[in-house]
């Protein structure tokens, strides 16, 4: 598939070298395309390189992969998105009463939020789960990981589905946009146990059944 990574930081470039090899055309998406060091990323991965709005007018799938305060302007700039799938990997952290928490929730969703500044476009909640080291590579783990998506159209979150697939997760799907309100706050319980309670980066969420 075209795939176009907005935002080349630990997200957008942990993607990048999950997604490499797996036979996809990956655009990175970078406001400074010309940095040196985003150059050798590119080469890294076999990946193109270009501005934002270019890198997504070419794409089927659009991955979010930007700070969230910096998203509304950013998404606004990409241009008409409509008929694209756009992956939200983005959680909408802030200091909350003095430590780092969501700020927002319960009655919307940074998922939704997306959805609405982009109607057109088929927006995906997922990958905002694990840290980007295990989005990269997650192989060592004793069992595949899971990773929930939440989505309205079926025919994104199959497309979807075979991506988390490449990228080494088991897909799961919790239903329409309005389920990243629970996305958000499962990404939050990752970031309290990874970096607020010290159990470190190298973990994810696994599904076991019987
Ligand atoms: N880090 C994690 O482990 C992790 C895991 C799951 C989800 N997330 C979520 O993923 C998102 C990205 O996190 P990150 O850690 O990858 O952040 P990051 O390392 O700070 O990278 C952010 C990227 O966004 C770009 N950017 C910022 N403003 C932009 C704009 N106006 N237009 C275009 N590009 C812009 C930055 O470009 P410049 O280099 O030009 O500034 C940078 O490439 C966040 O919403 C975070 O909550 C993070």
């Amino acid at each position: 598939m075209r795939i176009a990574i907005i935002g080349t930081g630990n997200v957008g470039s942990a993607i990048a070298r999950g997604l490499a090899g797996k036979g996809h055309a990956v655009t990175l998406g970078a406001r400074n395309p010309q940095d040196a060091d985003l150059v050798a990323l590119a080469t890294e991965v076999g990946a193109g390189l270009a501005r934002p709005e270019t890198a997504a007018a070419g794409a089927e799938i659009v991955i979010l992969a930007l700070p969230w305060g910096a998203a509304d302007a950013a998404v606004r700039a990409l241009g008409d998105l409509a008929g694209k799938i756009v992956i939200d990997c983005m959680n909408p952290l802030g200091m909350v009463d003095g430590v780092l928490g969501l700020t927002l929730g319960h009655s919307t969703s940074g998922g939704e939020i997306v959805q609405g500044w982009l109607p057109g476009a088929q927006v995906v909640k997922t990958l905002n789960q694990v840290g980007a080291e295990i989005m990269a590579k997650n192989d060592h783990l004793p069992q595949r990981p899971v990773m929930v998506m939440a989505g309205d159209s079926e025919d994104a979150k199959a497309r979807v589905a075979g991506l988390l697939t490449d990228l080494g997760f088991a897909p799961l799907d919790a239903g329409g946009i309005v389920r990243a309100r629970l996305l958000e706050p499962f990404g939050m319980l990752w970031i309290n146990q990874a970096l607020l309670r010290g159990k470190g980066r190298n973990w994810a969420f696994a599904a076991v059944e019987g």
